[in-house]
Parts: C-alpha cells; sequence; structure tokens
C-alpha cells in the first residue's frame, strides 16, 4: 500500500469509538487522532511542530528510522536535522560500546535543548533500548527522556506518542515500552524514504546465528522472514513509486524464507523480485559465508539485475578463532567460496567485516586474517576493534588482548586494506560504466553523485535533471574509493 492509499484509510476511521484492537488499524486510529492534536498545536504555536530522527548504526536502523518518519511526517511534523526541534529521536545502535557512548553524549546536550524547550518531546529507540541496564542507566541519569521503546515495536510509535501528548495519566511519566521479542511482523504503516529512486526492503527480521561476540541476536530477537508476496507487493508499489533501485536487507538473507510455513529460498526470491518490471538493481546484505548456498552463486552469474557486488563478512581468517566466534566456517572453505564466486561473476566487488583483537587472538591468527585480505583482495572491508558486549560469550572469554597490540594490528590490517582498495578500483579506471544518479555534489555543486553496480561511488558533471536515472559514466580518475568521471 502506498502513502496516498493509506491516507484514504486513515481518513475514514471514527476517532470518537475506541481503538480497535487489530494492526495496522489500530496505528491508523492514533495517527488520526496525532493529526487532530497537531493541529491544535500548530494554531497555538503560529508555526509548525519540527522533528529531528538521528539515526546511528547499520542499514536495518536507517530502514527503521525511514518508518518512523513516515509516521511522523503522517501525522503532521516537518522534519529538519537539528536537533533543536519539538521531537527528538535517537535510534540507536549498541554492536559497539562506541555507539553507545555516543548516545549517552548527544543525550547530554539534549537536556540544554530541553531547558529552552521545555514542551521538547525526548524519544529513545533502537537496539541499545533492548539492553535492561541501559534502560536503568536512562532512567536514574537521564530524566529529560519521554518515551523509550525497542526494535520489536516500532510500529506502535503513533500509539506511544499518543501516550504522552494525549493521555494525562501518562504524560507526566517517561515511557517505557521494550519487548523481549516478537514474532508479530506489521506491515502496511507509512514510510519516507530518504531517497525517491531507491529504497531498502526488509526481508526478514532478527538473526538466529548467535556469533560469539555479537549482540544482535539479543537485541532483533529471533530470525523471522517476511512472506515473499508482502515482499513483493512492497516492491512492486515501491518501483510504482519511482523506485529502480532495491536493497533487501536481513541479517543473514542467505537463511531467508527457511521458517516460513511454505519455505522458500533466498534465491528463489530473488528471482520473483527480478521479474518485477520496470525494477533495475537489486542488491542485498548481509550474506552469512555459512548459508551461501551454490544455487545462489549460479543465479548470481545468471542475474541481469543484481548488482555485481557482495558483502560477505568474514570476521576472522584463523580457523581457530573463527570456531571460537561461532561461525561455522573455515579459512579454506570462505576462500573457496570467494573462488566460486568469482567464477561465476569474475568483475564482482566483495566487500566484507572484519574484527581485530576478539579474545585469544594471537600474532599467528592475525596473520591468517591477513592471508585472507591478501588473497581476496577486497574492494572495500570494515574493520573494527574487537568490542566486549556484555551478555554474549565472548565477554566471558578469558585473554582479552592488550590495546596497544591490538591497535597496533588494527592500523596495519586498515592500511593492507586501503593498499589494496586503491588498486582494485585502479584496475577500472578509463571504463564505462552504469551509474545511478543519487545526488548533488556536497562539495561543488555542478557535479552529481552516483554509483555504479559494483556500488563505486562517482562524481561527474551534470545537474539535478539526472538524479534518480541510470547513465554510462566513463571512469576518468580513481581516487581511492570513488572515482572522477564524465557522462559517456
Ligand atoms: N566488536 C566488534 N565488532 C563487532 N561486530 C559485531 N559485533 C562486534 C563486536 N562485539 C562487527 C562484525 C559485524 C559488523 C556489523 O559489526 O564485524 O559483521
Ligand atoms: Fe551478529 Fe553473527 Fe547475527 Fe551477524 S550473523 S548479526 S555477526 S550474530
Amino acid at each position: 500500500m502506498n502513502y496516498d492509499t493509506i491516507k484514504e484509510e486513515i481518513k475514514d476511521i471514527d476517532i470518537t469509538l475506541p481503538p480497535p484492537k487489530e494492526e495496522p488499524e489500530r496505528q491508523y486510529y492514533f495517527i488520526k487522532k496525532l493529526q487532530h492534536w497537531m493541529e491544535l498545536k500548530k494554531e497555538e504555536k503560529g508555526r509548525e511542530l519540527t522533528c529531528c530522527v538521528n539515526t546511528f548504526g547499520c542499514q536495518m536502523n536507517a530502514r527503521d528510522s525511514e518508518k518512523i518518519i513516515g509516521i511522523l511526517m503522517m501525522i503532521g511534523y516537518k522534519v529538519v536535522e537539528d536537533e533543536d526541534a519539538d521531537l527528538v529521536i535517537f535510534n540507536t545502535c549498541t554492536v559497539r560500546e562506541n555507539a553507545n557512548l555516543k548516545v549517552y553524549g548527544r543525550l547530554g546536550q539534549l537536556k540544554k535543548i530541553k531547558n529552552k524547550n521545555p514542551e521538547m518531546i525526548t524519544m529513545l529507540c533502537g537496539c541499545m533500548m533492548q539492553e535492561e541496564s541501559v534502560v536503568e542507566k536512562i532512567k536514574k541519569s537521564y530524566r529529560n527522556v519521554d518515551i523509550i521503546f525497542g526494535t520489536h515495536n516500532i510500529f506502535k510509535f503513533a500509539e506511544l506518542l499518543s501516550m504522552k501528548v494525549l493521555d494525562r495519566a501518562e504524560s507526566k511519566k517517561m515511557i517505557i515500552d521494550v519487548w523481549k521479542d516478537t514474532t508479530e511482523i506489521v506491515e502496511e504503516l507509512p514510510v519516507e524514504r530518504k531517497y525517491h529512486f531507491k529504497s531498502g526492503v526488509n526481508i526478514m527480521f532478527g538473526c538466529n546465528n548467535f556469533c560469539s561476540y555479537c549482540i544482535v541476536p539479543y537485541v532483533r530477537g529471533r530470525e523471522r522472514s517476511r512472506e515473499p508476496e508482502d515482499i513483493i507487493a512492497e516492491i512492486e508499489c515501491l518501483v510504482k513509486d519511482g523506485v529502480v533501485e532495491v536493497m533487501l536487507l536481513g541479517q543473514n538473507v542467505n537463511s531467508y524464507g527457511k521458517n516460513l510455513e511454505n519455505p522458500i529460498s533466498f534465491t528463489e526470491l530473488l528471482r520473483r523480485v527480478e521479474k518485477i518490471e520496470g525494477l533495475k538493481r537489486i542488491r542485498f546484505m548481509t550474506s552469512h559465508p555459512k548459508d551461501l548456498s551454490d544455487e545462489l552463486i549460479e543465479y548470481l552469474g545468471e542475474s541481469k539485475k543484481v548488482c555485481k557486488q557482495m558483502h560477505l563478512p568474514l570476521q576472522s581468517g584463523s580457523d581457530r578463532l573463527l570456531q571460537k566466534m561461532n561461525r561455522h566456517y573455515t579459512k579454506e572453505g570462505y576462500l573457496e567460496l570467494v573462488r566460486k564466486i568469482r567464477k561465476a561473476v569474475p568483475d564482482i566487488a566483495l566487500s566484507t567485516d572484519i574484527i581485530v583483537g576478539f579474545p585469544g587472538e594471537t600474532e599467528e591468527d592475525f596473520a591468517q586474517t591477513m592471508d585472507v585480505v591478501e588473497k581476496v583482495e577486497y574492494d572495500s572491508a570494515f574493520t573494527f576493534i574487537y568490542s566486549k558486549r556484555t551478555g554474549t560469550p565472548a565477554a566471558a572469554m578469558e585473554e582479552q588482548v592488550d590495546e596497544a597490540v591490538v591497535k597496533e594490528r588494527f592500523d596495519r590490517l586498515l592500511a593492507k586494506v586501503q593498499e589494496i582498495a586503491a588498486k582494485k578500483a585502479a584496475e577500472d579506471v578509463g571504463k564505462v560504466e552504469e551509474v545511478l544518479v543519487e545526488e548533488i555534489n556536497d562539495h561543488d555543486a555542478t557535479l552529481v553523485t552516483g554509483r555504479t553496480s559494483k556500488n563505486y561511488l562517482v562524481h561527474f558533471k551534470g545537474d539535478k535533471s539526472l538524479i534518480g536515472s541510470i547513465v554510462d559514466v566513463k571512469l576518468c580518475e580513481s581516487k581511492g574509493f570513488y572515482y572522477i568521471g564524465e557522462l559517456a
């Protein structure tokens, strides 16, 4: 269902009746109540009410924020970038300790803004809120927060906000609604896309893999796949709305569909998505190496729409550590996968995630990681320093590695990754590639910026009429991780 259809549905709701029990009708009801409240507020203040949604973390969170913004806009809020707004939301990440620290820092600053605008509403949501210790800390030290919710009940956003602004009994309290897990997937709520021509599409939620360092399975819950029909219907609707590229999102897309009542493979889903007329590009992330099937690899070689790009997290090149990480593959198994992928799609761009300093990592373990990096020659790699997450098995492992040693290894890895990435990018100089134009360049308004199928950024002369179209661009000069090009 698109924005306009939802608008029509909302119009027909009678808010003098008690709220419906079913979703999404229940949320439509609260959206309508808030629309009325918004009209009165605007009159009272003589201006529009503003909201700011600040997103931390991964593409999942980015997509969740689009859903929150969709509801906010339907209520009548004006979206602004500045945190000096009437409603501020932090959509948080907790995958590494740093992410948490950033949020606490920003919350401190919000306190000052709220002193100037006491009616300002502060909301926190996302992965960090799924941790009891975090919510306890906020209750104690950040009384300026009004509403806390988690990753499983974003769809309830309008209901929670109306408790705050319309329910006298609740309005003075900090509203906390965090669910441990859910099996529910609520479809058909408004979503406001950041780009009109491309969109993320959730195909599954949660994760069942329990990699020993990772907090995601604890904060995002068990794996749940959406019905293929719902996914296809959503993408068809997006395409009608001007979308040409989708990014299928899941923590482990390779296990998509296994738990559905009528199981279907990820490859089969891709086949169905590919058939959607008007859709030009398909991307997906993330692929767990342990579940990457030959069927998928073969399909990548045939597909006309799946982009020449794959994100294949390595985490470590050491068999000993891979086992301690609970990753279910070996270094050789991973390298074999890469060989198969490259055989099917010779010029595919590969990217990865690597963790340095996992408990017990020796120089020999690290050397194995470096060896994989050199053998695979990634187009890009996200490198992370291991961060201890309370509650995960790795946090209880002894032999945490000395900080200085980790830092030194990290720097060596980063230098290697960058050297290889620059070499890979240089290989394509002179080629003509299809580029989806995304925006006017931030620094030079005579340039536009787009992405190749391999997901490389390209800047070239052009104007805003090109945004959203796919054009042939010659890659003239490589700057390491982006190109300067010209229209071909
Ligand atoms: N410490 C460091 N990096 C981590 N990641 C996940 N958990 C941790 C952790 N505790 C990294 C992994 C994953 C990426 C999204 O974040 O590399 O693939
Ligand atoms: Fe975390 Fe592993 Fe699940 Fe990825 S697959 S979210 S690293 S537990």
